[in-house]
């Protein structure tokens, strides 16, 4: 590490409390963030890791009014499911807060009343879109128009969802409102603007000049800000959620969302030590945010003015950010249910926390956009959980423990292979921690995994099980050293996989390894005994991924449907036409397949009538199984007609959706057959 920090602060963005998380998110942030910082607290450092739920916004009452409930209950509903979700996934924050807390209401006030008594503020009166139906100024997501950048009909009053572009209200061609639909009028209203301008030239010398290391996203995303010349912001807003202005004046306006949010790292720290001062204001803090790349300006730009017209506080150190996760070759999407939703993984995958922390991290968009597929999960999970790291450590514990009954045997004497491999092995520590701290994540994991690579491959050359019967001696020395690459894997993918690590620790029956006897080949002394041997990873079958894959497609249907608008009506019909149709409850007490046709079944139904033949186009949708005994309703009066030869003598009245699919129409509950409808 170039500069050497006394202790580290470590953040994760903060995600919005108006739905749950999904993979997205923790490949993007959470997952690398947690391996930074799990690999920091193994080499002894002081590190915190610091999180919580962002619970203000625009998109967290929109929600609420959607669902009739507060925004309050929004946010805790979706900030348990949340906090809950990270620690099943073993995201080990120090603390996970939330922006809605007294202390955070507090330290977020404390911030904006010194920026304001110092006059670091400007304050403004322009004209604002304002909604006259629902009385309110529209801030942010309440107002949508056209993306001038890219033609989107529905971008948002604060960005474009379709091209990342961040936008004003002012910016929209053919506003209107989200809460009316309505054409918005403009009108006065006063805001506090943090003056971005005035911190250009420190921002320039801080990033441009001192920070040329970040990753090329970040230092170009922030290169193109600067050079495109920097505006007073609005910190605040006119809402009725969130931080109150806590200025004379100010009723009903609130601090912007993203004035607060970030604040909430140091609120969040507060209320998790008293010491809080000496992580935020020492410059041998290292602080590092971890965020996913839509937060690049507002980590980058906005709070580190905020921070520097403060004054006490330090400034990151990094802010390594990474690309985005598709899902299945489509973006992830939270209004349209694209996602895998981390609380319904847990549910779905019990006990493979590590297999989604793995996938993640070897599949990291760090630097360009990935996708995930469940099939890739599928692969990497067989192919390198199971086959490459479960397979070596589980010869390794099961021939221990049947050649020794678990008791780790002494090294004889070392072969040239035995030292060739050790000094393969030696070599990728350093490599590991470059690359952990480096922000390269998914080399650090190939490394991680390079000692259960090699251990294999030194298992299939030495043949231990064959060497057995001429050779016993040998094989104490290949077990012996087969179990020290097992004990330095239980170390190397802790920051990773730590389910996994805890797992080999203790079949191993060992408590814990220090971070820096990485390398060594004396982790385990002979004579030790070793615990019962468990598979580490489970194959994972086609049936396990096809119902995730049903799952999606069954979410493609239903946003197929909802974007599907309905039939156009009609042409009027008389009450006189509508009473020449004899509906009637009927029973279909036969079917079967027309033969040499696709769509027919011939049906036989009684309608209380009599009992008689319908021939219908539905063997598509149902099996003639599935008809018989079910109530219908029948149009008995049509004219019959010929259909294959057979006389159909009325119609079943079917439900179609937008996707084509069919359902019968029925009775709430069973009626006599015949019974009339209308
Ligand atoms: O993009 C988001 O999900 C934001 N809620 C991130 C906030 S990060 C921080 F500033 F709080
Ligand atoms: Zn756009």
């Amino acid at each position: 590490m170039a500069k050497n920090f006394k202790r580290y602060l470590v953040t994760s963005a903060l995600p919005y409390a108006n739905g749950p998380v999904h993979i997205g998110h923790l490949a993007g942030v959470y997952v690398p963030s947690d391996i930074y910082t799990r690999y920091l607290r193994l080499r002894g450092c002081d590190v915190l890791s610091i999180c919580g739920s962002d619970e203000h916004g625009v998109p967290i009452t929109i929600k609420a009014k959607r669902e009739g409930i507060t925004p309050q209950q929004v946010v805790d509903r979706y900030h348990a499911i949340i906090k809950k979700s990270f620690e099943d996934l073993g995201i080990a924050f120090d603390i996970y807060s939330r922006t809605s807390s007294d202390m955070h209401t507090q330290t977020a006030s404390e911030f904006f009343r010194k920026l304001y008594d110092e006059g670091k503020f400007v304050e403004r009166t322009s004209q604002q879109y304002y909604d006259e139906e629902a009385k309110m100024f529209l801030a942010d997501r309440y107002i949508m128009g056209t993306c001038p950048k890219c033609g989107n009909e529905r971008a948002y009053g604060d960005q474009c969802e379709a091209c990342g572009s961040t936008l004003s209200p002012d910016e929209l061609i053919e506003p209107h409102s989200t809460l009316s639909g309505s054409v918005p009028v403009k009108r006065d209203t006063k805001h506090w603007y943090l003056p971005l301008n005035d911190y250009e030239q420190m921002l320039r010398e801080w990033i441009l000049e001192g920070h040329k290391e970040w990753k090329s996203n970040v230092y170009g995303q922030c290169k193109s800000w600067l050079d495109g010349g920097l505006q007073p912001r609005a910190v605040s807003r006119d809402l009725d959620w969130g931080i109150p202005v806590p200025v004379e004046g100010a009723e009903g306006k609130v601090l912007y969302v993203w004035f607060d949010a970030p604040i909430g790292y140091i609120s969040a720290t507060k209320e998790l030590t008293p010491d809080w001062e000496k992580y935020w204001k020492s410059e041998d803090t290292k602080l590092v945010h971890f965020i996913g790349k839509d937060n690049i300006v507002f980590h980058c730009i906005v709070f580190p003015s905020m921070l520097r017209a403060h004054g006490e506080y330090i400034l990151p150190e990094n802010v390594p950010s990474n690309e985005f996760l598709n899902l299945e070759g489509d973006k992830i999407s939270t209004s349209r249910n694209w996602a895998v939703w981390l609380h319904e993984y847990l549910e779905d995958m019990p006990g493979k926390e590590d297999v989604l922390r793995y996938v993640l991290c070897a599949n990291a968009p760090e630097t360009k956009d990935n996708d995930f597929t469940w099939k890739d999960y599928q692969a990497r999970n067989n192919n390198e959980l199971v086959a490459v790291l479960g397979n070596f450590v589980n010869r390794a514990l099961v021939l221990t423990k049947k050649y020794y009954d678990g008791v780790v045997p002494a090294a004889g004497s070392l072969t040239e292979y035995d030292r060739a491999t050790i000094e393969e092995l030696s070599q990728i520590k350093a490599s590991l921690e470059s690359n952990i701290e480096n922000y390269r994540f998914r080399e650090a994991l190939k490394d991680a995994m390079n000692y259960a690579r090699i251990g294999n491959k030194y298992l299939a050359d030495s043949e231990p099980w064959k060497v057995v019967k001429t050779d016993a001696e040998r094989v104490k020395t290949i077990l012996n050293i087969a179990l020290q690459i097992t004990a330095n894997i239980a170390i190397a993918i802790e920051p990773f996989m730590p389910f996994s690590a805890a797992k080999i620790l203790r079949m191993l029956a060992v408590d814990h390894f220090e971070w820096d006897s990485l390398g060594a080949m004396s982790l385990i002394e002979a004579g030790h005994t070793i615990g019962t041997p468990e598979l580490l990873f489970e194959k994972i079958e086609d049936e396990t991924i096809q119902r995730q894959l049903d799952k999606l497609e069954a979410t493609k249907a239903a946003n197929a449907a909802a974007e599907v608008k309905a039939e156009p009506q009609k042409a009027e019909c008389t009450f006189d036409d509508f009473q020449k149709m004899d509906i009637r409850v009927s029973t279909i007490v036969a079917a079967e397949k027309v033969a040499k046709t696709k769509k027919l079944l011939k049906l036989t139904v009684d309608t209380g009538i009599d009992t008689r033949t319908i021939v219908s186009g539905i063997a598509e949708h149902f099996t003639p199984e599935q008809l018989i005994g079910q109530q219908v309703l029948v149009l008995v009066n049509l004219a019959p007609r010929e259909l294959k030869g057979i006389l159909s003598q009325g119609m079943i009245l079917m439900a179609e959706d937008a996707t084509g699919a069919l359902r019968l129409v029925q009775p709430s509950e069973p009626v006599k057959s015949g019974s009339m409808v209308g």
